[in-house]
């Protein structure tokens, strides 16, 4: 029965929703088509070795693209945040043209949560919603998701743990929403194998909402020492746009609204919270950040 599915098309596979697309829709044993950079990268070997189909090329390849969306079920869409905010438009939306041309069954375009009901103004800010706008406009089932920021943020430079504590958006009695990848690919894979719930949806997703002083609570927990948990400093988040726009959402925009976490776990039984993720693939991202803490 499986066999006679045609293959899902996934961009940014060798990255982090990619990736998490590609393995849960490898797991749910669809046949899966990457479009990759280079062919010879680890990523992308792992990729080949685990099932999927590698093409190469980038977003530019607008023939290579169409190509490979010949004879396919659906496209995953996601682009890299490096982009400008013009890059970002063009690549998003021409590759929902593509998608449209091809006539494939079901495109999926992963946005972002800080994505309002207005523009505002701000180019990169704006990238985001202009894509979902036109992709409404064509005639195409899709489906979007607005993942939350992800729990993989964390860990990384710039948020603390290599001075041993944990800085980040909200204040400690606030509480934010955060998505682990590795869900990501797991909702994803639940769309795609209902399209006719999810034609035409808009949908935020997360894996679990956690205050600040729980957040220090879970991480201390895992690494065995005190990690104190602060918002950045005022003054950090004036001469940073993009943190103090994520900040100014979390308080009162688009990232506060809260995801009904009991329709995740529906779509997802195996939705993560912030404890479990962990115990799994973020404690080695933690010990690789506390590991860089100067002595
Ligand atoms: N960080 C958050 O908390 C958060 C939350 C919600 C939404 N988002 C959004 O998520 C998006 C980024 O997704 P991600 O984190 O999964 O990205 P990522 O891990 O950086 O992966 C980007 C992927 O795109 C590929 N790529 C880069 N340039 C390409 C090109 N010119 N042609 C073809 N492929 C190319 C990369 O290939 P290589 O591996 O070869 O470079 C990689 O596979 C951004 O739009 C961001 O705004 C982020």
């Amino acid at each position: 029965m499986i066999n006679d599915r045609r293959p899902i098309l996934v961009f940014g596979a060798t990255g982090r929703q990619g990736g998490s697309v590609a393995k849960a829709l490898l797991k749910a044993r669809w046949p899966v088509r990457v479009l990759v950079l280079d062919p010879s990268d680890l990523a992308s070997v792992a990729l080949r070795d685990a099932g999927a189909e590698l093409v190469h090329g980038s977003f530019a390849d607008t023939d290579v693209i169409a190509s490979a969306m010949r004879d396919v079920h659906g496209v995953f869409s996601v682009l890299p945040a490096n982009l400008s905010a013009e890059e970002e438009v063009h690549y998003g939306t021409s590759i929902a043209d593509l998608a449209a041309q091809s006539r494939i069954e079901h495109f999926i375009y992963s946005s972002g949560a800080s994505v309002g009901d207005r523009l505002t103004g701000v180019p990169r800010f704006d990238a985001k919603p202009r894509i979902e706008a036109h992709i409404r406009a064509l005639s195409i089932t899709a489906t979007i998701v607005r993942p939350m920021i992800f729990m993989e943020m964390l860990v990384r430079p710039g948020f603390g743990l290599d001075e041993g504590r944990l800085i980040s958006l909200i204040r400690p009695d606030h509480s934010i929403q955060l998505t682990a990848v590795e869900d990501i690919g797991k909702i994803v894979a639940a769309m795609f194998a209902d399209k006719p719930l999810f034609a035409g949806v808009t949908l935020k997703i997360a894996s679990d909402r956690v205050t600040g002083h729980e957040l220090e609570a879970a991480f201390t927990e895992v690494a065995g020492r005190t990690i104190t948990y602060s918002r950045f400093p005022d003054e950090v988040l004036a001469a940073n746009i993009d943190l103090a726009h994520m900040a100014s959402s979390l308080e009162d925009g688009p990232l506060a609204e809260h995801v009904d976490l009991t329709a995740m776990r529906k779509l997802n039984p195996e939705l993560l919270s912030l404890r479990s993720w962990l115990a799994g693939s973020g404690r080695e991202a933690l010990n690789r950040a506390l590991s860089k803490v100067s002595e």
